[in-house]
């Protein structure tokens, strides 16, 4: 149980306030986000980028429920806090795969917040002529009064906007290996937002 886990003096649940998407509800919707994905393709050959650190675990569930054929590269993107000078372009750690002509390509990212890092990566991505590029992300932050920089074409969760852990997502690259999708108590972001 959930419950138990947190009540526990685990050091990996004590800062945690709640759970905002349970590990049961995560996979009924991966299974069924697959369903619509496969959809879409109709048994046509994928390459998947999954954006790297976050979308390691939803990536690793979500492409053992496509039975279609594919390929995989990766994509390291760091995203940088609004207010930095950094904000307006995303810094790419690895270099984007060159050979992705005429392919089509489906992005897998943890949470769609503002926009930004999908923007910058699709703009990279048409520079090397894919038939197609479409984005996955497993969360998307709804900001009242604020439209993302970028949609995605499919969309696991839409959450409230809060700072989230857990299932790949991390806070200071901690929290990743939580189970389920979670907030954590205000004390432990200190001053995050
Ligand atoms: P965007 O470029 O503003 O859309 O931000 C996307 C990236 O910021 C995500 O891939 C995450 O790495 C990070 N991010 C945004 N919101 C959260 C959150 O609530 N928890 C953890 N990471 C987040
Ligand atoms: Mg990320």
């Amino acid at each position: 149980m959930v419950g138990d886990e947190i009540m526990s003096t685990d050091r990996l649940w004590h800062n945690v306030e709640k759970v905002l998407v349970s590990r049961d509800e995560i996979a009924l919707r991966v299974a069924s986000l697959a369903g619509e994905i496969a959809a879409v393709y109709d048994g046509r050959e994928l390459t998947i980028l999954p954006v790297l650190t976050g979308s390691l675990i939803f990536t690793s569930d979500l492409i053992r429920r496509l039975p279609l054929p594919m390929r995989i590269d990766l994509i390291s993107i760091s995203s940088y806090p609004d207010g930095t000078l950094e904000s307006s372009s995303p810094k790419f750690n690895l270099p984007i795969p060159a050979d992705l002509s005429g392919r089509d390509i489906l992005i897998v990212d943890d949470i769609l917040d503002s926009g930004r890092t999908l923007a910058s990566l699709a703009a990279a991505l048409e520079r090397r002529k894919p038939a197609s590029v479409r984005s996955c992300v497993l969360l998307r932050k709804l900001v009242a009064g604020r439209k993302p920089l970028a949609g995605a074409d499919f969309v696991g969760f839409d959450v409230p906007d809060e700072f989230v852990v857990g299932y790949g997502l991390d806070f200071k690259h901690l929290y990743r290996n939580l189970p389920d999708i979670c907030v954590l108590k205000a004390h432990a972001k200190g001053g995050a937002s």
